[in-house]
C-alpha cells in the first residue's frame, strides 16, 4: 500500500532522536509545510519541531518553483531550527540537510548524491529537494524553517510531464515501495546527527561528507547566480558550503548561491 497516512504516534514509537521530531504535527493538507512550521516557530515552538503533511496546495521549491507531490505518497516536512544565526548559516543548513537526506536514502541502498546546493539525486535523477527559509518571531528572535521533500512512492504517472525527464522516486529506482514512517524516523536521526556536527569542532567531518557526496565534482557546469553566469569545472564544496569552480582561464571562484546545470 502506498498511500497510507503517517501518524504522530507511529513516528514517536520508532523515533531514536533526542530532540528532532520529538514534537511532531501530522497535518493532512496545508498550503506549504514551511508556512505551517513558520507559524509554529513564530508562536514559540521549540527547536526540532516537525510539521509533516500528506498534501500541499502550494508546495514550493527554490527560485519560486512549485513542488508537486500527490497526496500520501512522499515525505513532505518542515523542521524548526534555532541555530546561532551567523552570516551564511542558511547555505550550511541546506547542505547539512542534503547530507542527512542522502545518508538516509543510502540506508535504503540507493547511491544518493548531493547536487549543490539543495538537490539529492540518484543516478542523476532528482529524488529530494531542500528549501531553507529564515524568519524571526515577534520578539525579533531569528529561526530557520528547513523544508524537505523526498519522492518516496511516486509512480511514473504521478510526475507532471515537465519533470519526467529529471525527477524520480525511491520506489521507481528500487522497484518496490518504501515504508514512509521508517524513512522519516531515519531521516530525523540523520538530521540530528548532521546538525550536531555543524559549525563546531566536528564541522570538518560534515564538510568532508558534503564534498564526498557531491555529484558535481570534476564536472563542467554553468552556474547562474543573481548577478552573473560562469562556466567551469567543479573542484568541490568548501567548508563554508560554497561551490568551488575553476574557470576556463584558470581562475578559481567560490559561489555562495546559484542554479547549476551540467554542460559537458
Ligand atoms: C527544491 O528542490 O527546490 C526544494 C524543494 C523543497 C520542497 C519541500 S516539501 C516540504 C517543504 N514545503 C514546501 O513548500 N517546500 C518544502
Amino acid at each position: 500500500m502506498t498511500s497510507d497516512r503517517i501518524s504522530a504516534d507511529a513516528v514517536r514509537r520508532i523515533l531514536k532522536t533526542r530532540f528532532m521530531g520529538r514534537e511532531i504535527h501530522c497535518l493532512e493538507t496545508v498550503s506549504s509545510s514551511n508556512d505551517a512550521a513558520r507559524e509554529l516557530a513564530r508562536s514559540g515552538s521549540r527547536e526540532g519541531t516537525v510539521v509533516l503533511t500528506d498534501f500541499q496546495t502550494q508546495g514550493r521549491g527554490r527560485m519560486g518553483r512549485a513542488w508537486v507531490s500527490p497526496a500520501g505518497k512522499n515525505l513532505l516536512l518542515s523542521v524548526i531550527l534555532r541555530p546561532r544565526v551567523r552570516p551564511h548559516v542558511v547555505p550550511l543548513i541546506t547542505l547539512m540537510s542534503a547530507v542527512a537526506a542522502a545518508r538516509t536514502i543510502r540506508d535504503w541502498n540507493l547511491k544518493a548524491e548531493i547536487r549543490w546546493p539543495n538537490d539529492v539525486c540518484v543516478d542523476g535523477w532528482k529524488v529530494a529537494g531542500i528549501l531553507t527559509e529564515m524568519d524571526s518571531g515577534p520578539e525579533g528572535r531569528p529561526f530557520l524553517v528547513l523544508g524537505i521533500g523526498i519522492n518516496v512512492n511516486m509512480e511514473e504517472t504521478d510526475f507532471p510531464s515537465g519533470l519526467k525527464d529529471e525527477a524520480s522516486s525511491m520506489r521507481l529506482l528500487l522497484k518496490k515501495s518504501v515504508d514512509r514512517t521508517a524513512l522519516l524516523g531515519s531521516l530525523l536521526l540523520r538530521l540530528e546527527e548532521s546538525y550536531a556536527l555543524l559549525g563546531g569542532e566536528k564541522h570538518e567531518t560534515l564538510s568532508r561528507q558534503w564534498s564526498e557526496f557531491s555529484c558535481l565534482t570534476g564536472r563542467w557546469v554553468r552556474v547562474d547566480s543573481a548577478d552573473r553566469r560562469i562556466e567551469g569545472v567543479v573542484l568541490g564544496i568548501d567548508a563554508s558550503g560554497e561551490l568551488v569552480v575553476r574557470l576556463e582561464n584558470g581562475l578559481v571562484e567560490t559561489i555562495l548561491s546559484g542554479d547549476v546545470r551540467l554542460i559537458k
